[in-house]
């Protein structure tokens, strides 16, 4: 599922990507290849849609191994808190600056509770990575302006779980593009 133009950066991007999973389980190289490919890179920018009302996922490649995904954020978009569906998850920042803060989930004797980790902030060209093992997050746009970041996800998952801060609560949520090759999904 994707419609790359023929040597642009991000169709090499999604090409070296495709080779480093292959190359090896661990997929050492991906922090590099993503981070290189932010701070020199625009082509990232004909896949950024905003939107009032959510933060947007706009997908540039789906193969059998990984997803990779444009996010915007507004200036006051949040994701939930919400895991990983047991897949490894990196994230660089193309624009902006991004939160994140952690949570795990306990559950003792049937009771869900959440508890909060530190936050931290990604600037531009920062890779970050996590999984469930890791911790649960939230993440979005530093309070001053929208943000741009770009996710990889492998494998490619269409639903996660999402936390409700107060009770811990635990229910599964479908995921969705906004937009795909940069067109409305
Ligand atoms: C999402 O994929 O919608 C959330 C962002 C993330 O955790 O990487």
């Amino acid at each position: 599922m994707s419609n790359l133009i023929e040597n642009s950066p991000v169709q090499k991007l999604v090409t070296a990507l495709h080779q480093e999973f292959q190359r090896s389980p661990k997929a050492g190289g991906v922090m590099d290849l993503l981070g290189n490919y932010c701070q020199k890179e625009t082509d990232w920018k004909c896949y950024a849609h905003f939107s009032d009302d959510c933060y947007t996922r706009n997908l540039i490649a789906r193969t059998e191994l990984f997803d990779l995904i444009v996010l915007c954020w507004g200036k006051d978009q949040v994701s939930p808190i919400h895991n990983h569906a047991g897949q490894r998850c990196w994230m660089t920042v193309l624009e902006g600056s991004i939160f994140e803060t952690l949570y795990q989930h306990k559950s003792d004797s049937n009771v869900n509770h959440l508890e909060k980790g530190e936050t931290r902030t990604y600037d531009q060209g920062v890779v970050g990575y996590i999984t469930d093992n890791i911790a649960l997050h939230v993440i979005g746009a530093t309070p001053e302006k929208p943000a741009i970041s770009l996710h990889l996800y492998s494998l490619p998952y269409d639903e996660c779980n999402i936390y409700d801060p107060v009770t811990g609560e635990v229910s599964p949520k479908k995921l969705f593009f906004h937009t795909v090759d940069g067109q409305p999904a």
